[in-house]
């Protein structure tokens, strides 16, 4: 019998399934049990932000493991301390204390719970394109389908759009309108739900699983500048993005904004041993010095996760991993992607930042039509399992969600590595235009794509591209 039969899976309908089965693995590299390598485009779930098998971050379990495996909560620890030390210290200005969890979700739920016992409002909005968790609160908040089958309406949970240029809901032709919309649609919200009824806002600062959208520079600052005006408790969601893989220590950093409440997990060790936490601003802090914060967790701290914590943020200091990050999208991922969204028609959009893109597929690039349908399964979804399909058989592992083929790999990945993904995604986005009809294909032809050749590109020229894309489409 298989035993990954008797393992219920996530996010998944339960039976067989055909997966590779991983045994060990070595920087960008998984190995399964035929000894075939993989190149891992995904960092899993976007978490092994320094590769497999870091000796450092293993180094510091190890040790750990040797002195003291688990302690409670409430005693003294040197290792959990130091960890949130080496977090506080990279944190924007202000976030001086950290709640630790074992992961993004209960993170999430606490930051909302010390949020609403903060300032005694109900209510938490959130971005229709988001993820925010699996648990009752984060499930509620997250604003993509992945909520619906769990929404019981009962969360005060109320959505808004953000700013998404590509499939602009306030029809803004440049980045600049499209900010400046986005904020008014968000201060309409906020004064017809009812400031005083308002306790938190939660946005990732890049979004990611649902999309991988780059806000334009000055909307983080204005959402910033609303909740501040309106007594709002800003909870910064950077369980993917926090940590390097945006190319700044936290996504919030492009903008230069320090929320109340921010959110980590993921990269914080690169998921070695399961962590994640909030990191809490003094007002809020102030708040539970005069009474006791009424939740906790058995592993709260576990001293195995935070050594892992100390040893990856060591190594990222030290390996210079934020500034690497920030390369990597600029000189490998962003002009290759792009190269690549010029040679195939199915390509509608590449958008991304520092280490984590999105190449997103559609039928037709004048209607954006995307190229599966949500949800998509079996025959709907021929074309994404093609695509994944054609990168495991060339030994690359992809993260594909819906109509897009998330690109992330290790912040840390040689540019040899990063270039022979590239070409295998060559080859699979071939495999996906094979699904257009020829008449989009020959259109596309008339339709440019994403400018070939862009050179260098930064977290602002990256957002001029997108607008000169946009412009383009629709001119022709
Ligand atoms: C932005 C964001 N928030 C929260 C979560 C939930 O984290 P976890 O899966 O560790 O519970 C995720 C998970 O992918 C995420 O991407």
């Amino acid at each position: 019998m298989d035993l990954d039969e008797l393992v219920f899976h996530p996010w998944s309908v339960q039976g067989p399934r055909t997966v590779p089965r991983f045994v060990c693995g070595s920087g960008s590299y998984l190995i399964d049990a035929d000894g075939r390598r993989y190149l891992d485009f995904s960092s899993q779930l976007v978490f092994t932000n320094l590769g497999h098998q870091h000796p450092r971050i293993v180094a510091a379990i190890k040790e750990q493991a040797d002195q003291l495996c688990t302690l409670a909560p409430a005693h003294g620890s040197d290792v959990r301390g130091e960890a949130a030390r080496l977090i506080v210290e990279v944190a924007p200005a202000g976030l001086g204390y950290v709640l630790f969890t074992t992961g993004g979700t209960e993170a999430i739920e606490h930051a909302v719970r010390m949020a609403r016992l903060h300032n005694g409002r109900p209510k938490v909005l959130a971005a229709y394109r988001s993820y925010h968790g699996s648990t009752t609160t984060s499930i509620h908040l997250t604003g993509d389908p992945r909520r619906w089958a769990s929404d019981t309406g009962a969360a005060g949970a109320v959505h808004f759009f953000g700013p998404f240029l590509y499939r602009s809901v306030f029809g803004s032709t440049t980045v600049e309108e499209e900010c400046a919309r986005a904020l008014a649609h968000l201060e309409q919200v906020i004064l017809l739900e009812g400031p005083s009824t308002i306790s938190a806002l939660i946005l990732e600062s890049v979004i990611g699983s649902s999309g991988v959208i780059v806000p334009p520079a000055g909307y983080l600052r204005g959402v910033r500048d609303l909740c501040t005006r309106h007594g709002i408790v800003y909870i910064a969601d950077e369980v993917l993005v926090g940590f390097g893989r945006t190319g700044t220590w936290f996504g919030v950093d492009h903008d230069g904004v320090a929320p109340d409440l921010l959110v980590f997990a993921k990269g914080v060790n690169s998921g070695y041993v399961p962590l994640g936490g909030v990191l809490v601003s003094d007002p809020i802090y102030e708040t539970f010095t005069r009474r006791p914060y009424p939740a906790g967790m058995t592993y709260s701290g576990h001293p195995l996760a935070c050594a892992a914590a100390v040893g990856a943020i060591g190594a990222m200091h030290d390996e210079d991993t934020v500034a690497a990050a920030a390369r990597l999208g600029t000189d490998i991922l962003g002009p290759g992607l792009i190269e690549l969204a010029a040679k195939h028609p199915s390509v509608g959009d590449v958008r991304g930042v520092g280490g984590l893109w999105t190449v997103e597929l559609v039928h037709d690039r004048l209607t954006k039509e995307p190229l599966v349908p949500v949800g998509a399964v079996g025959e709907a979804n021929a074309p994404m399992a093609a695509v994944a399909l054609a990168c495991l058989s060339r030994g690359l592992l992809p993260l594909i969600l819906g109509n897009r083929i998330h690109v992330a790999p290790a912040l840390n990945v040689s540019d040899a590595d990063a270039a022979n993904g590239l070409a295998i995604l060559d080859v699979a986005l071939a495999a996906a235009d094979t699904f257009l009809s020829s008449a989009a294909s020959e259109q596309a032809k008339h339709r440019p794509g994403p400018p070939v050749g862009a050179g260098p590109v930064s977290f602002g020229q990256i957002l001029e591209l997108r607008c000169r894309m946009d412009t383009a489409r629709t001119v022709v």
